[in-house]
């Protein structure tokens, strides 16, 4: 483990010598620029993803264009290992998992990733999401009645021992297909000549095995040196309050009933960063934000004795780190609310209307067999379905004989039953034909706008996208209200499309514009804000994500109000100098204001509002329970470096060359292992790895 930094100092330098000697004059050496990787993932039981040797996988170049054409890479072709270069059509099941059968003739895979989606849908997901995390009976459990996502292939929970990267399709990829027309294209059958192209891709990950492994390594590492290998994936999961409730006072609250009003936070893909999640998980997010606005001055004017939770759950994808991690924090007391004051839930889930105008209203068939609980969904079925006559929409229920689907609900039914209801875009199965992939993006949700507008005419366009979405929101808004106790025809209550507009354009298409630079907040001021869509990847535990950082303000903003205090104040969670009793109840977050026109200084405020932030990491690591079949155990790798280029090699040498690295870096480490382990005692004078340690 101490001999690696020298070993791979060794590699380099012999890798970069042999190179250079054998290369020949007109030699291109390309890094890639924007690859994004498919990295290692672990849970209980299993590890999945991609990863490289230490040293980096290295294969002579080989461009798939058609899945007949696999032979040459499987079989028949002179110069393995491979490096398989693909077009997204053929980033199929059938053409990966032969590749990953015959993984000895397989260096690395890269995928060039299309500028338009795929008309045939795809989908690397599970057909079953979170199956294991779902408490039915067999006549229900594991998508026995139905198969949620048809087109999943279940590519994403493959473990493939070699790198896979994305790249754009840009000048590097062409340059590398150039390579290869020019240098290993086989004529007619005929073998390939040296000089040949070649790629070598950078990917190792530390962790191996599952998450109890790396789990213990990672204790292991405490004590001797900080040097993890695998960290719990988590974040936050991000609520708000229709009246402020004191939060420091944990546990039951007697006489209050809440509404939790759900959205989901996360998304992902094959691949590490890039999860746009646009229906998948933008939709709902968008949505519930317009709910909450809407319903801001009605609430507050209504005094309603019913509260609405607007909670924005993390982490769901990867067995429901979210809302397990809430439903846990209030089963121990731990959340400022328990089970009891549970009222009902109301969730939004995939809703991209693609020009439709029906929803469907999902409830759990289990729970409803209990005739309290099935009268109250009944309820809530009749405020939606007045709420959806009023804005010509249908909203129907699928058939009772169905399970719920997929949904942040089902952890609190599986603590116990609780009326809910889930709505959807689909009846059955999942109508999006892109869950879970790279092509969930805004193209897909019909976010487009008229040539030739800039960013700032963008944000402020009102696209039909938004206008459904809004429409869906103003639904939700007006049936919660009742469902809280509200008077449905008193207030007049309507999401605003604008906003809606903007909140799409700022997660699907430009966070980095104008209008969320408003809300920035002083304490992260150094929160950037990126260029392209949102990656709703959840990530490790100790950094919020981009998405997080965002909702938490728009949520804030969205809800609260402005106060007149100063941002010393604002940041220490008071009003004025003597208030101690308000930040019980609300949370104060400073933003940087508007850049006036005119380049002089950004005029700040302080905004209040109800909105926190609490703990989205799984109860499986609270507990320390890393076998555990009830709580998710997902865990991500480390890893030190990412990267890829191509480069020409100029004969066989090249795996003498492999070969005779690798033979070396095995001695190497050996010696240095060897010479490490016999002289610990000098080398480490604060306590000692146990020499029998396996791991
Ligand atoms: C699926 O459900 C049917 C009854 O609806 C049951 O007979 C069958 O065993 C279930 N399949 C599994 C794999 O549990
Ligand atoms: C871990 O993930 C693998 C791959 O998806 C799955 O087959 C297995 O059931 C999971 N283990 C647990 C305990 O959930
Ligand atoms: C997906 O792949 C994993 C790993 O091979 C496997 O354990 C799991 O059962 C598969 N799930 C489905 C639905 O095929
Ligand atoms: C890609 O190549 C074209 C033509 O050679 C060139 O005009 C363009 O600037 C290149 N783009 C980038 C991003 O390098
Ligand atoms: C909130 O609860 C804390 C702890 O019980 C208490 O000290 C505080 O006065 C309460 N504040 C309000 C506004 O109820
Ligand atoms: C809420 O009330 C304020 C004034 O109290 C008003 O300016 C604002 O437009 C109202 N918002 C909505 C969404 O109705
Ligand atoms: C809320 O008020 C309504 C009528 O005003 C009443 O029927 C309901 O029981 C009340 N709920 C709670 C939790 O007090
Ligand atoms: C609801 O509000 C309307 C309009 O303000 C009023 O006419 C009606 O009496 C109210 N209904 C109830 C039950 O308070
Ligand atoms: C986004 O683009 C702007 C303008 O082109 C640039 O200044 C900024 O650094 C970019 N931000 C990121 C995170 O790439
Ligand atoms: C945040 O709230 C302020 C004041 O209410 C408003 O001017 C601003 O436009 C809001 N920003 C966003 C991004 O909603
Ligand atoms: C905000 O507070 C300051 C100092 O207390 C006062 O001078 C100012 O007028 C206030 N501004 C508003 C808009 O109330
Ligand atoms: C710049 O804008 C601010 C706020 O809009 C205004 O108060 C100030 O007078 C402007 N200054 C100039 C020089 O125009």
């Amino acid at each position: 483990m101490y001999g690696m930094p020298m070993t791979i100092f060794l590699f380099v330098c012999l890798f970069v010598t042999g190179v250079s000697c054998n290369s020949v004059g007109d030699k291109i050496y390309v890094d890639f620029k924007d690859n994004i990787p498919c990295v290692r993932l672990l849970n209980a039981t299993h590890q999945i993803g991609c990863q490289s040797s230490l040293s980096g996988d290295v294969g002579v170049l080989h461009l798939l264009e058609s899945e007949e054409n696999l032979d040459w890479v499987l079989s028949s072709g002179p110069d393995p290992p491979y490096m398989v270069m693909l077009e997204s059509t053929l980033f199929t099941r059938s053409v990966m998992m032969k590749l990953k059968s015959s993984s000895n003739r397989v260096a690395g895979v890269v995928v060039v990733a299309p500028n338009t989606n795929p008309s045939a849908g795809f989908s690397p997901h599970a057909s079953c999401p979170n199956e294991n995390s779902e408490k039915y009976s067999p006549s229900l459990a594991h998508c026995n009645a139905t198969v949620w996502n048809p087109l999943g292939n279940n590519l994403s929970y493959e473990e493939f021992d070699f790198p896979i990267f994305s790249l754009k399709d840009d000048n590097d990829t062409q340059a590398m297909r150039q390579c290869y027309m020019d240098h290993n294209r086989p004529v007619n059958g005929s073998k390939p000549r040296y000089p040949l192209c070649a790629m070598q891709l950078f990917s190792h990950m530390s962790a191996v095995t599952d998450t109890a492994t790396c789990m213990r390594r990672n204790s292991i590492a405490m004590s001797l040196n900080p040097e993890f290998v695998c960290d719990p994936l988590g974040d936050v999961n991000i609520w708000a309050l229709s009246k402020p409730l004191n939060v420091t006072e944990k546990g039951h609250k007697p006489g209050e009933s809440v509404i939790i009003a759900a959205a989901r936070l996360d998304s992902r893909s094959f691949f590490f960063d890039i999860a746009p999640g646009a229906e998948s998980t933008a939709s709902g997010l968008v949505t519930l934000l317009a709910v909450a606005h809407a319903l801001r001055n009605a609430t507050q004017e209504a005094q309603l004795n019913t509260t609405i939770m607007y909670t924005f759950f993390h982490g769901e994808t990867f067995d429901y780190i979210g809302s397990s991690r809430m439903v846990f924090d209030m089963e121990r007391n731990q959340s400022i609310i328990d089970l009891d004051n549970v009222h009902s839930v109301l969730e939004v889930g995939q809703v991209g209307l693609h020009g439709d105008t029906k929803l469907w209203l999902h409830s759990d068939p289990v729970s409803r067999r209990n005739s309290s609980i099935d009268e109250e969904v009944v309820k809530l079925i009749k405020n939606l379905n007045s709420s959806a006559k009023s804005l010509n929409f249908s909203v129907e229920e699928p058939g009772s004989s169905q399970a719920l689907p997929p949904s942040s609900f089902q952890r609190f039914l599986r603590a116990r039953p609780i009326p809910g209801v889930v709505i959807e875009n689909h009846q059955s199965t999942f109508t999006n034909r892109y869950y879970q992939s790279m092509y969930d993006n805004s193209d897909y949700l019909n976010v487009s706008y008229p040539p030739g507008l800039t960013p700032e005419e963008q944000l402020d366009f009102v696209t039909d996208a938004a206008k459904s979405l809004a429409k869906v929101a103003t639904l939700v808004a007006r049936a919660l209200f009742v469902q809280a106790g509200g008077n449905g025809t008193r207030f007049n209550i309507e999401a605003d499309e604008l906003l809606v507009s903007r909140l799409l354009y700022s997660f699907l298409v430009m966070p980095n514009n104008s209008w969320f630079q408003i809300t920035k907040s002083f304490i992260s001021i150094n929160a950037y804000f990126s260029n392209t869509t949102t990656n709703f990847y959840i990530g490790v535990n100790q950094q919020m994500s981009e998405p997080t950082i965002l909702v938490q303000f728009m949520l804030a903003n969205l809800t609260g109000s402005v106060v007149n205090t100063t941002q010393e104040n604002c940041n220490n969670q008071k009003e004025n100098e003597d208030d101690k009793e308000t930040k019980h109840l609300y949370y104060y977050v400073w933003a940087q204001g508007a850049a006036p026109p005119n380049g002089t200084e950004r005029e700040g405020f302080c905004v209040r509002s109800t909105c926190r932030t609490t703990k989205a990491v799984s109860p499986a690591f609270e507990l320390e329970e890393y076998t555990s079949s009830n709580y998710s155990t997902w865990t991500e790798s480390r890893w030190k470096s990412i990267k890829g280029r191509i480069f020409l090699v100029a004969s066989h040498d090249l795996e003498m060359l492999t070969l005779g690295v690798g033979v070396g870096v095995l001695l190497t480490s050996l010696l240095l292992t060897f010479f490490i382990s016999s002289k610990a005692d000098i080398l480490f004078n604060s306590g000692r790895e146990p020499t029998n340690a396996t791991y």
